[in-house]
């Protein structure tokens, strides 16, 4: 039977951070997977963790299954963090989330339901969208169709273009927006453009889904929070997939939440059982370790003050690599690369062809994906200006 199997080719992006790790150049520079690393190269675990970790080591009693939807301390944290603790649907009870594997997991839970709701829903993706989407959501058996949302020529969102795609999305069909640090583009919505697709999801009934893996890395945790909290004010209802994996450097911990804001509370306590329902039948519980450092952290005044404090700090330097890196290739190339410096989060669009960012990878060592997405968290003083150089080599 398994003799029928065609063989995959590697993931777009796993596959070559697997070449980068495999290639022994001393100069090479890795670019590809979306995680944050110091100047020394270190992708490191957040004091405020360590602490938490510590004091989770001291106490823990149990390694018993957590439930099927997880942590009730994190899935109450998550609720605060991502919608804000006066959350008027908060309050109202029309909220329930469930502790997830990752936002990976979320984003599966969240498109489980919605299958199970409707399972003739279209779900609209952004072109370009983080290729994971595609399976992740589609593998549930939901239909695609994508909206324009990134324009090449000018390194920003082509809004007028997105708008004129969504005109098309009708009630019962699904909107996956990205909440803060567009992946791969970096180009984010402005609160009034959040506020034209609010409208628009109001006008024509569609439900937005909201990716929010990077809250906390663009302007800061409230700010990037800012359209998907302005969707819940306006919107019956709301999907939510959340992520520790970048603002708690819980990457290999799997830790994030699904949340959904419902119609009313009788409905919030439906979409929970079904949620429930749906992770026992895809991985039955949650992994408990993380998920109960993240509700320690987010729970305990003192942990969290640190942690926002190192998060701020994260965020500090990734803008400070962003207008390096700008000043390093216009030196190098002699052409305009300010748009770095107005994206959000961890990625950007050098704006190469795939031959480009091949020949990169080919020539010099320098991993990006074909797309020419970098992370701009792997630059650091060691690499900048190689990587500026071969960057001016090939454009
Ligand atoms: C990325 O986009 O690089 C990250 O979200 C990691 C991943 O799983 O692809």
């Amino acid at each position: 039977m398994l003799q029928s199997l065609e063989p995959l080719p590697a993931d777009p992006i796993l596959g070559l951070s697997a070449a980068a790790r495999a290639d022994d150049n001393p100069d090479k520079v890795d670019l590809t997977v979306g995680i944050y690393m110091d100047d020394a190269g270190v992708c490191p675990v957040f004091k405020a963790v360590q602490l938490a970790q510590k004091a989770l080591e001291a106490e823990e009693v149990t390694k018993a299954y957590l439930p099927p939807a997880g942590d009730e301390q994190f899935n109450r944290c998550m609720q605060h963090l991502v919608l804000g603790v006066g959350s008027p649907a908060l309050g109202a009870g029309r909220v329930c989330s469930i502790q997830t594997p990752g936002g990976c997991g979320a984003l599966r839970i969240g498109a489980e339901v919605i299958f199970a709701a409707a399972p003739d829903a279209r779900v609209w993706i952004s072109d370009p969208t983080w290729p994971v989407h595609i399976p992740l959501v589609g593998s549930v058996g939901l239909g695609f169709e994508t909206y324009r949302y990134y324009n090449v020529a000018d390194h920003g969102v082509d809004f007028e273009g997105m708008v004129a795609d969504l005109r098309h999305a009708r009630a019962g069909d699904v909107v996956l927006l990205h909440g803060c640090c567009h992946n791969p583009s970096g180009a984010d919505l402005t609160l009034e453009q959040w506020e034209v697709v609010a409208g628009m999801a109001e006008a024509q009934g569609f439900t937005p889904f909201v990716d929010i893996a990077y809250q906390g890395l663009g302007d800061g945790l409230d700010e990037d929070a800012a359209g998907v909290r302005l969707l819940v004010e306006r919107l019956p209802e709301v999907v939510i997939a959340a992520s520790c994996s970048k603002n708690l450097g819980l990457y290999r911990e799997r830790t994030g939440a699904a949340i959904f804001v419902c119609q009313d509370a009788a409905n919030a306590q439906t979409v929970l059982n079904q949620a429930k329902a749906a992770a026992r039948r895809v991985y039955s519980m949650p992994p408990a370790h993380g998920a109960l450092l993240a509700g320690r952290v987010l729970g305990d005044t003192g942990l969290d003050a640190l942690w926002r404090e190192e998060l701020e700090q994260m965020c500090a330097r990734i803008n400070g690599l962003r207008s390096d890196l700008r000043a390093a290739l216009e030196k190098a190339s002699g052409r305009d690369f300010a748009f770095i410096e107005k994206e959000k989060g961890m990625f950007s669009f050098l704006g190469l062809a795939p031959a480009q960012a091949q020949r990169l990878r080919a020539e010099f060592s320098v991993y990006m994906l074909d797309s020419s997405r970098i992370n701009v968290a792997g630059v650091n003083a060691g690499n900048i200006d190689y990587l500026a150089q071969c960057v001016a080599k090939v454009l």
